[in-house]
């Protein structure tokens, strides 16, 4: 019997509400999307359908075959993620799930084991890269019902933030790629390609391997450190000399990227971290101000974005504007307390380093993750890989409000997918902190653009 057959016949319907706006779709809730899942909990799927592809297909937006699949995950701080449902965003806002089914799209929304899983031996079941290998057995079940499900499998559209949204540029950059084949084996997912249309990634916290190095590239001399809604904190001496080191190793790296404009500029860094590529990001940001002065927006509040005497924005100016949310290190802590240093914990170990850097200044005789696994949690590592399908249309966006991560990253991650020859949609949405789907109506409008422009996927 093939256990990963989609049933036409097994959904409710259904109806969502809010804000004065209504939904009614099919759901199809709870599909096991894997043969030998380890966490049938999580490795689960919500499949909707708006009804007026049966009540009136002719008023519906596309025939039903060629509606494109939305695919929101619901993945947070590298935590075991449920599928999504029509609803809000951790932030209280309409998430992706109920705006696409108010526009006629068909939502795929998979659920993915994440840190501090654990089997009924106590043994830990999420830790990297269990996230991203049951986002491609999602993918690969659509695809094995491709004759029977609602939608189009080949214009699948994933969507995520923050921790979701580095998986959502994984899935991107990983299509097909060998590497997670043996884990896939092992769930039992179906035998099926796992490249996907298009990636939506809201404030990515990826490159974790070099995030640390990325953060006090841009925080270092900011001592004080606001997180969450903790108390403000100093950093100690021992940190401050710390985020030094770090600083000083983020250039060298960026400069191996051999990073381009779209000018094709070469984009760099000097030992203080001043130059090109923080000129890019710094143009970037005073984009976003203009934009937001041309709707009318006083931006008298903001003296760093008109410095005396010089071109704007102040990089440092805006720095202190932001300021610092993280310790030092920011992700690869040598006491191992970071979300991150779970996520490349093992069925054994709670919690490992990844970082050499870390690794040698560990506090507690922290073990370091093997080398594959960090691997292949870094969508940097895939995007100029031959062996990967690498998606042609990637939006990127990270808020001029964002302390979570570096704004390098999202910056890393656009330029090396424009070196690959991908469609990049990328912006610095102005005063946005951490968060997504703050922008359904653009994203939408992106969504249909590339969906009727039609696939740039290069076999
Ligand atoms: C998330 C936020 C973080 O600051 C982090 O380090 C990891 C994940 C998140 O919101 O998903």
């Amino acid at each position: 019997m093939d256990m990963l057959r989609f049933d036409p016949e097994a959904y409710a319907v259904k109806e969502a509400e809010l804000d004065g706006r209504k939904v009614r779709y099919r759901a199809y809730e709870n599909i096991v999307y894997a043969g030998n899942p380890i966490d049938p909990q999580y490795q689960k799927m919500n499949i909707y359908v708006p009804e007026i592809y049966y009540e009136a297909p002719e008023r519906a937006p596309f025939e039903l075959k060629e509606a494109p699949v939305f695919m929101p995950n619901s993945v947070g701080g590298y935590m075991p993620g449920l599928p999504q449902e029509p609803g809000r965003t951790f932030t209280g806002i309409m998430n992706g799930t109920f705006y696409a089914l108010e526009q006629g799209y068909v939502v795929a929304a998979p659920g993915a084991r994440g840190r501090g899983l654990k089997d009924k031996e106590g043994k830990n079941t999420g830790t990297a890269p269990a996230c991203i290998v049951d986002l491609k057995a999602a993918v690969r079940y659509l695809r094995h019902n491709k004759d029977v499900i609602p939608g189009n499998t080949e214009r699948i559209i994933s969507n995520g933030t923050s921790a979701g949204g580095a998986l959502s540029c994984l899935l991107g950059s990983t299509g097909n790629h060998p590497d997670y084949e043996p884990f896939l084996k092992e769930i039992g997912a179906a035998d099926e390609r796992d490249d996907i249309f298009a990636a939506s990634c809201y404030c990515p916290i990826t490159d974790l391997d070099h995030a640390d190095m990325a953060y006090e590239w841009e925080f270092c001399g900011l001592d004080r450190y606001y997180f969450r809604d903790q108390p403000e904190c100093c950093l100690t001496e021992e940190q401050r000399a710390m985020g030094e080191e770090e600083k000083r190793g983020f250039p060298p790296y960026l400069n191996s990227l051999a990073l381009r404009d779209e000018q094709g500029r070469e984009l760099s860094l000097e030992a203080d971290g001043s130059g090109s590529f923080r000129d890019y990001i710094a143009g970037k940001v005073m984009e976003s101000a203009e934009r937001e002065e041309e709707r009318g927006t006083e931006m008298a509040a903001f003296p760093w974005l008109k410095p005396e005497g010089g071109k704007g924005p102040d990089w440092d100016g805006y720095v202190r504007y932001r300021t610092r949310m993280k310790p030092t290190p920011a992700f690869d802590d040598v006491r191992l307390g970071t979300p991150e240093n779970e996520l490349f914990g093992s069925r054994e170990e709670e919690a490992r380093h990844f970082t050499e850097f870390s690794f040698k200044n560990s506090l507690v005789n922290g073990k370091m993750a093997e080398a594959s696994q960090i691997h292949m949690m870094n969508p940097l590592n895939y995007m100029e890989d031959e062996n990967s399908t690498v998606c042609g249309y990637f939006r990127i966006r990270h808020g001029t409000a964002d302390r979570d991560t570096s704004l390098a990253i999202s910056a890393e991650l656009t330029l090396t997918l424009k070196k690959a020859g991908c469609d990049v949609d990328y912006a610095l949405p102005w005063g946005i902190p951490h968060s997504g789907d703050y922008d359904l109506e653009e994203l939408f409008s992106w969504i249909r653009r590339i969906s009727s422009a039609g696939s740039r996927r290069k076999d």
